[in-house]
């Protein structure tokens, strides 16, 4: 197979989520184009609506519209986030500053994920919950005044963080914090920034909030996902020729540790059209096919690559010798054990594989991979495969492709389209 083609992405997930709640807290009317229009952004809409907040209906394509007001109120419903861990924490910041009982909710995958590492500093600050802190959904938080905060995260984590600062904001409250193993995505700060709030990190790496700002309506404009582009990434570079033009993809440094990790590898991914666009860096990738060599991905790289692991975990099983993760325990609280499932998977496809502790080590070769994959509804376990599926002579049955709709409605469709009968370079 070769690839060919110039294809778009869906909106980015994490500013989705972030603007459209910032939107919801601006009074007025705000407009969002290129907002990511999938299951997980239709929760935090749907969550919004809930609390008093217009938002129009997320259809692809559709500018959407959000009639924010200056204090949402109280629900009548359950706020349902469904499958997205990161409505739920960013949500609950922002109810932390409102006096009022709301209950949260999500789906199997979300009610088994942990929520203490939020509960237990917006508690700190004064909200209260049905029990001290508590660490899984269904729960209620009843917020209210608050107080300043300086909180170290257990885990560097972009959903802890913007949980805070969300706090921060509608609570008018300094909050100081210390990500202990790197730099999580920085959108949050980046928007609070444009806002007129203080954010800055200080000189022994805390990040220092200070209620400056204030939310008033906006026009933004989404740039391309560059966590779904990376599925498309690695289908180029796993294919037999042909080139790949990927347009208008959020190219953040804290979204792009996979792209420094494959080009360590060997891969042919360059950034065209580089410019800037509403405060977070933007290009287009081109993407060539490559033989990649296995790399060691430390610690200190992962939180810039969090979500790209999967993906990146395939591209060494077509690698040959071992390619290693560290400190991807994280991985074991996502919407599955995607540490767990990611090495059954490809040891259950043919490739030699291995989550011990927090490290994964896949061994690569060139063997067609064959066989069944479980993916518990976990969206980027079955792109990733999905990906894998396309070297030649592949035979991969992936029980449930349809969860790629959490983060990446299409994605099927756009990974056959780039895809060419063709001859080999
Ligand atoms: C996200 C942060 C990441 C990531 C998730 C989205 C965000 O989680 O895995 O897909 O938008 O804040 P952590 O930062 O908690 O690892």
């Amino acid at each position: 197979m070769v690839v060919a083609g110039s294809v778009r992405v869906p909106g980015d997930k994490s500013l989705t989520h972030r603007l459209l709640l910032l939107a919801g807290l601006a009074p007025g009317r705000s407009r969002i184009r290129g907002a990511l229009t999938s299951l997980d952004a239709r929760s935090t809409a749907g969550v919004l609506r809930a609390l008093g907040a217009g938002v129009t209906p997320m259809r692809a394509g559709a500018e959407v519209t959000v009639a924010g007001r200056s204090r949402f109120k109280r629900p009548e419903r359950m706020l349902d986030c469904g499958n997205s861990g990161t409505s739920a924490r960013l949500v609950l910041g922002l109810l932390a500053a409102h006096p009022f009982r709301a209950v949260l909710t999500g789906d199997a995958s979300l009610r088994r994920r942990p929520m203490r590492r939020v509960t237990e500093p917006l508690a700190a600050m004064g909200a209260r919950f049905d029990s001290a802190s508590p660490d899984r959904l269904p729960f209620a938080i009843r917020g209210g005044s608050l107080s300043s905060i300086a909180w170290q995260l257990p885990v560097s984590s972009a959903q802890i963080k913007g949980c805070l600062l969300f706090a921060g904001v509608a609570g008018g409250q300094e909050v100081a914090l210390f990500e202990p193993n790197g730099r999580s995505r920085d959108h949050s700060e980046r928007l609070l920034r444009a806002f007129g709030f203080a954010v800055v990190e200080d000189r022994e790496g805390w990040i220092r909030f200070a209620p400056t700002g204030r939310l008033t309506a906006f026009d933004s404009t989404v740039p391309g996902d560059p966590s779904s582009a990376a599925f498309l990434v690695g289908a180029a570079l796993l294919a037999e020729g042909g080139v790949l033009r990927i347009e208008a993809v959020g190219l953040n440094p804290t979204r792009t540790g996979f792209l420094r990790v494959i080009e360590r590898m060997g891969g042919s991914v360059t950034a065209e059209n580089s410019r800037d666009e509403a405060g977070e860096p933007v290009g287009d990738l081109v993407v060539r096919p490559s033989s990649l060599r296995a790399t060691t991905v430390t610690a200190g790289e992962i939180p810039a690559l969090i979500d790209e692991i999967p993906l990146l975990a395939v591209l060494a099983s077509r690698t040959p010798g071992e390619t290693r993760f560290h400190e991807v325990g994280e991985l074991r609280v996502k919407e599955s054990d995607r540490l767990g499932l990611l090495a059954a998977n490809l040891r259950a496809v043919g490739v030699e594989a291995a989550a011990e502790g927090d490290v994964l080590a896949v061994v690569g070769g060139d063997a067609p991979p064959r066989g069944r994959v479980r993916t518990e509804g976990d969206h980027r376990l079955a792109m990733a495969f999905a990906v894998l599926g396309t070297v030649k002579g592949a035979n991969i049955r992936v029980d449930n492709m349809e969860c790629a709709a959490v983060s990446y409605p299409g994605f099927s469709e756009t990974l056959r389209s780039i895809r060419r009968r063709g001859r080999a370079r």
